[in-house]
């Protein structure tokens, strides 16, 4: 929420050592803001933050310990006025009739239970000051696709919370935004899904003439964040122009 002080605005940005992620610290970074960038990867987190001036805490989002620790590091660093929960993925495509129960679980624990514990985590210092909590879903959190179940299903359940959250806290000085891409091509995203086939990956794209890229989302993010404090975008949802819906796909 916009502070009616000229200091700069500090947001942390969760799933930034790629992708949407990173994409989002660069633009947040060129705005103003002061940034703290999580993941797991260090080695990434460490190059984005020379090339940024980010902050950054590796952290598993998966685990309730790294999540305590993050927000200990975070907080102790100061005022935060956003959160930015990003990370997440999808991982495989089966038919729901095959579909492994395993792949389910870390979708439902990387996408949705992620998001709510980090949430948790910041929002007694985001009620108590002010502040901004904003989920990353997708059109997969607003309608499902054949092969998409799984992934489908964890992230109806984060934009659940968002919109629940929303409920829970009207009145209080906390906005939940939700921005929800359509097809976005980034450089892990497919190959995470597809277990590290490039060409099942680039298959997801091949045709389309301009699918989203980071930088798109990154703006629908930072304009969301920006805003006026009493205005509270709800959803954003954005595709490229090439798509209508999750499976209607125009294809050169
Ligand atoms: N690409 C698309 O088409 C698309 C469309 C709509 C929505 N989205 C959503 O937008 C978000 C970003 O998408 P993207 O394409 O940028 O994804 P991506 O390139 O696959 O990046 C995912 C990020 O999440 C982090 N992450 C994954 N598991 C984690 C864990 N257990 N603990 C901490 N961090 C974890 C990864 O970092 P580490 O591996 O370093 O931990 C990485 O930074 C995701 O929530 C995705 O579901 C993507």
């Amino acid at each position: 929420m916009t502070p009616s002080t000229t200091a700069a605005r500090r947001a942390l940005v969760t799933g930034a050592s790629t992708g949407i992620g990173a994409a989002t610290v660069r633009l947040l970074a060129a705005h103003g803001w002061e940034v703290v960038a999580t993941a797991r990867r260090v080695e990434r987190l460490a190059a984005l933050a020379a090339e940024t001036g980010c902050q950054w805490v590796a952290a598993d989002l998966q685990e309730q310990g790294d999540i305590d620790h993050l927000a200990e590091r975070v907080l102790d660093g100061g005022r935060l006025d956003a959160v930015v929960n990003n990370a997440g993925g999808a991982l495989g495509a089966d038919l729901v009739a095959d579909g492994k129960v395993e792949e389910w679980l870390t979708m439902y624990e990387r996408n949705a239970l992620a998001a709510l514990r980090v949430s948790q985590a910041f929002l007694p210092a985001l009620r108590e000051r002010g502040g901004d909590l904003l989920f990353l879903t997708s059109t997969a959190a607003h309608g499902t696709y054949p092969g998409g179940g799984g992934y489908v299903a964890a992230k109806h359940a984060e934009r659940v919370i968002a919109t629940t959250l929303r409920q829970e806290l009207v009145g209080e000085p906390v906005r939940v935004i939700e921005v929800a891409p359509g097809m976005v091509a980034t450089e892990e995203f497919a190959l995470n899904r597809f277990h590290g086939d490039r060409a099942r990956a680039e298959a997801v794209y091949a045709g389309v003439a301009a699918p989203l890229v980071a930088e798109d989302v990154a703006e629908c993010v930072v304009w969301a964040l920006e805003r006026p404090s009493h205005v509270n975008i709800d959803c954003l949802v954005v595709r490229p122009r090439a798509q209508a819906t999750n499976t209607l796909v125009a294809r050169g």
